[in-house]
This record gives structure tokens, sequence and C-alpha cells, in this order.
């Protein structure tokens, strides 16, 4: 069980252990890139000055540095947008590409993520590998769904588990929900959002509860059953510091995923996990 304790004012919180998870996953990856041929090569496109996105893509870079996988930035103007993916998709030295968020204004989300190669699709972002999931076919879900997956997988049993995800975006809630469905894992599922009434009680009456909402401290202790798991997908930074969505007093009675070092790490393990299957199935 992927948990680890520490010792609080005499008490106990139970910790889920992201950081295993996402260091056996990153083993992998090393191991398979050894095993190729070729250096596989991840783009990322970025369209903004977002600092935080510049952060974000200079720990890409490190990350990319750290697992033997080529890494490319490629700046360009709205209007290159999609002529830059459809290159990108030309492109046989390329096996993985990253559309970085948020858009510059006025492209349209969904018809710049149809625009990424499928094949190359490594943050599970077209609609047509979307697609996929509804038939249980997981070839590149997007990465934050199926690390809270690889989190769950962990730690529990999830069949028979009734789970609520608290947030319906397209990256992460509803993908999410797909996934726990899915013959096999067999979660009974309730997505939440925020015209969702008695919201409290929903969660409460759940043996798992995955917060991805964008909202500091927004799921409290009296939102959440003694004994639970809680997933913590949210990343905020308030008063200088990142936190999640869950509000501390929750880890007294629950087993929770940390922020920062939990459910983000295993995201970005992934993404370059995706990138080795791409280029493992593009050789094959
Ligand atoms: N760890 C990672 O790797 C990772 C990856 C992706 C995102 N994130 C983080 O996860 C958080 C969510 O991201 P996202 O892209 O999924 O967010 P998003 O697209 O902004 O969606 C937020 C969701 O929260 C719901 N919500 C807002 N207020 C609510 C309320 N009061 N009660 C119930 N639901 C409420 C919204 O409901 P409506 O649909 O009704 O508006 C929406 O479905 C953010 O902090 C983001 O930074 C982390």
């Amino acid at each position: 069980m992927a948990t680890s304790q520490e010792s609080l004012e005499g008490g106990s919180i139970v910790w889920i252990d992201c950081k295993s998870i996402a260091k056996s996953i990153e083993e992998d990856v090393r191991k398979r890139v050894d095993l190729l041929s070729f250096t596989p090569k991840l783009v990322s496109v970025v369209g903004t000055d977002d600092p935080s996105t510049a952060s974000y893509l200079r720990s890409q870079k490190k990350k990319a540095e750290k697992l033997g996988i080529d890494f490319e930035i490629i700046k360009t103007s709205p209007g290159d947008f999609l002529s830059t993916l459809e290159k990108l998709a030309e492109d046989k030295n390329v096996n993985g590409v990253f559309v970085a968020r948020p858009l510059p204004e006025g492209l349209d989300e969904k018809r710049v993520f149809s625009a990424v190669p499928v094949e190359k699709d490594v943050e599970g972002v077209n609609p047509e590998n979307l697609g996929f999931l509804l038939y249980g076919e997981e070839t590149f879900p997007p990465c934050t769904a199926e690390a809270v997956v690889k989190v769950l997988e962990s730690v529990t049993e999830i069949s028979g588990k009734k789970v609520t995800i608290v947030g319906r975006s397209v990256t992460v809630g509803k993908p999410l929900a797909i996934m726990l469905l899915k013959k096999g894992r067999d979660a009974t599922v309730t997505v939440c959002h925020s015209r969702t009434q008695n919201l409290g009680e929903i969660t409460r009456a759940s043996d798992i509860v995955v917060v991805a909402v964008g909202k500091a401290h927004f799921l409290k202790r009296d939102m959440v059953k003694e004994g639970a798991i809680v997933i913590d997908v949210g990343i905020n930074y308030v008063d200088g510091k990142w936190c999640g969505d869950v509000d501390s007093a929750v880890e007294e009675i629950a087993q929770v995923t940390p922020v920062p070092g939990g459910v983000g790490q295993i995201t970005t393990a992934l993404l370059f996990e995706h990138v080795v299957r791409a280029a493992e199935r593009q050789k094959a």
C-alpha cells in the first residue's frame, strides 16, 4: 500500500505516497528509452508569455533531460498555431506533442486539440483519444486522470467503491469518471460541479473523493467520512505557497494526497511515459 505515516502532535496522518509511484514510472521510462534505437522527442507548443506556463515548461525540460528524452519548445503566434501542429504531425523525428495552456486568446480549444496528431497526442487532449476512453481503450488517456487512477490502484481496491469527483473539466473530471467506470475497475461514480446541491452530503457518503476545483481549502473536514481516501488534484498559489483544494484538517480523518508532491508529479511522469509509448508504437 503506497502510504507513509507522519506523526502530528500525538496523532498521525497518513499521506498517500505519490513520490514512489512517480519514481517507479520514471524508472520504467528510463529502461524503455534505453531499449529504443533512437532518442524519443517531445515538442511543447506555446502561444503565450504566461509565467506559470514558462515555469512548467522549464520543469518539463529538466525532467526530459533526466529521462533521456529530447525536448524542444516552439513558441508560435495564434495565426501559426494550427500550421505548427500540422508540421509536427509530419515530422518523423517528433514522437510527442504537448500544447501548453492557456491558449492564446481567440483560439478555439477544441479546434487546436483536434489538430494535435492522434498518435503523438501524449496529453490525451485530441477528441479522438478522448472518444476511445468510452470504449475502454486507454491508448493516450489524459495524464492527470490516469495519475488519479494509478494512485487509487496503489492504495485500494476500486471495484464497488463509491467515488465522488468534484469538477467536470474535459482534462480531469469527465475522463476520470469514464476511466473509473471502466469494466474491471467498476467504481460507482458521481460527478459534481458548481451547480450540485448538497455537495457535502454526497462527498460524506463516498469512500473516495477526488477534488479538481481549483479553490484552496475547498474540501472541508465535515465533507469527508472518516477513513475515506481523498485525492487532491488542485494546484493553488496562496500567500507565496502552493496548496491543493483540500483543507488541512481533512488529513486528520482521511488518507490524502499531498500538494505539492502529489498527483502533479505522477502526471508529469506519465506524460513522459506516453512519449515513450508513442515512440514504441511509431517504431513498430
Ligand atoms: N495536478 C495536476 O496534474 C493537475 C492537472 C490539471 C489541473 N490541475 C488543477 O486542478 C484544478 C482543477 O483544474 P481543471 O482544469 O479541472 O479546472 P476547471 O476546468 O476550472 O474546472 C473546475 C471545476 O470545478 C467546478 N467547481 C467550481 N466551483 C465549484 C463549487 N463551488 N462546487 C463544486 N464544483 C465547483 C467547476 O464546475 P462548473 O463546471 O459547474 O463550472 C468545474 O467543473 C486546478 O487547480 C488545476 O490547476 C492539476
